[in-house]
């Protein structure tokens, strides 16, 4: 143990046996030949209000420095700390180890290409579901960038916001019966966005339109509907709404 870590505050001050945690961690480096998939298995002393991603830090501090994550924001914003913790997908940067077993099982996001033990390539797979989606405003309209800002009535506005809230961290993928089968299935969040340019008054797009892009078993069609997305979304998403919705959308659409 290092100075540093003596120094950690126990989670309860009176309890100086507070819990000792351990983690088992799948690594496996695919760019290494010699690299086998396997859980590596390591010990840490909890300390107050500590989350996964000050867990993770302090083991590739003071027990391994090729331990492979990813966090950028620490804040539940940027969607790149989902892995699957005891299973479940989750974002390691908001999960409180106190709210865990002391025995914490870490392994990389399914569905996406991994990178190296715990760090998968959800960008990758996020840039090509936009780009079958065509995920960005279609209109044959010149924009003038000389004038205001279009108006929107505000309930309106506040409906694309909640569908904008998604941080694109893969969960939802992840948790998904059907994503884990069919590797173009375009998944809650391909269809969320959907659901959100659907929305879009600015999106000249009718629904011939958007049945092209979903209207099959890699789009809407291919959805179970056990909402597996919804249970595991960090940002509550109102996804079974959403979805049920684009379906009946998208069944009119094709007659
Ligand atoms: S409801 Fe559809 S998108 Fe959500 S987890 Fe189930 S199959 Fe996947
Ligand atoms: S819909 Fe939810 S679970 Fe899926 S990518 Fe967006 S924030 Fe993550
Ligand atoms: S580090 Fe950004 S969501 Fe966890």
């Amino acid at each position: 143990m290092t100075q540093d870590s003596k120094q950690r505050i126990p989670v309860n001050e009176s309890e100086p046996n507070s819990r000792q945690l351990t983690f088992e961690i799948f690594r496996f480096n695919p760019l290494d030949p010699g690299s086998e998939p396997h859980f590596d298995t390591f010990t840490l002393e909890e300390t107050a209000g500590m989350t996964l991603f000050i867990a993770l830090n302090l083991i590739r501090e003071e027990q391994d420095p090729s331990l492979q994550f990813d966090f950028v924001c620490r804040a539940g914003i940027c969607g790149s700390c989902a892995m699957l913790i005891n299973g479940r997908p989750d974002l390691a940067c908001r999960t409180l180890t106190q709210a865990l077993p002391s025995t914490i099982r870490l392994a990389p996001l399914p569905v996406f290409e991994l990178i190296g033990d715990l760090s998968v390539n959800t960008g990758k797979w996020m840039h090509g579901m936009s780009e079958r989606l065509q995920t960005w405003v279609h209109t044959e309209t010149e924009p003038d960038l000389d004038a205001m800002e279009a108006a929107m009535e505000p309930a309106l506005a506040e409906q694309i916001y909640e569908l904008e809230r998604c941080i694109e961290c893969g969960c939802c993928v992840a948790g998904c019966g059907t994503a884990v089968m069919r590797e173009a299935f375009v998944g809650a969040v391909g269809l969320n966005k959907m659901a959100r340019f659907r929305l879009d008054p600015r999106d000249e797009r009718d629904d011939g339109a958007f049945y092209e892009l979903i209207g099959h078993d890699d789009g809407i069609f291919g959805c179970m509907s056990l909402m597996g997305c919804q249970d595991v979304c960090p940002k509550a998403l109102p996804l079974q709404t959403q979805l049920a919705f684009l379906r009946r959308k998208m069944a009119f659409a094709g007659i």
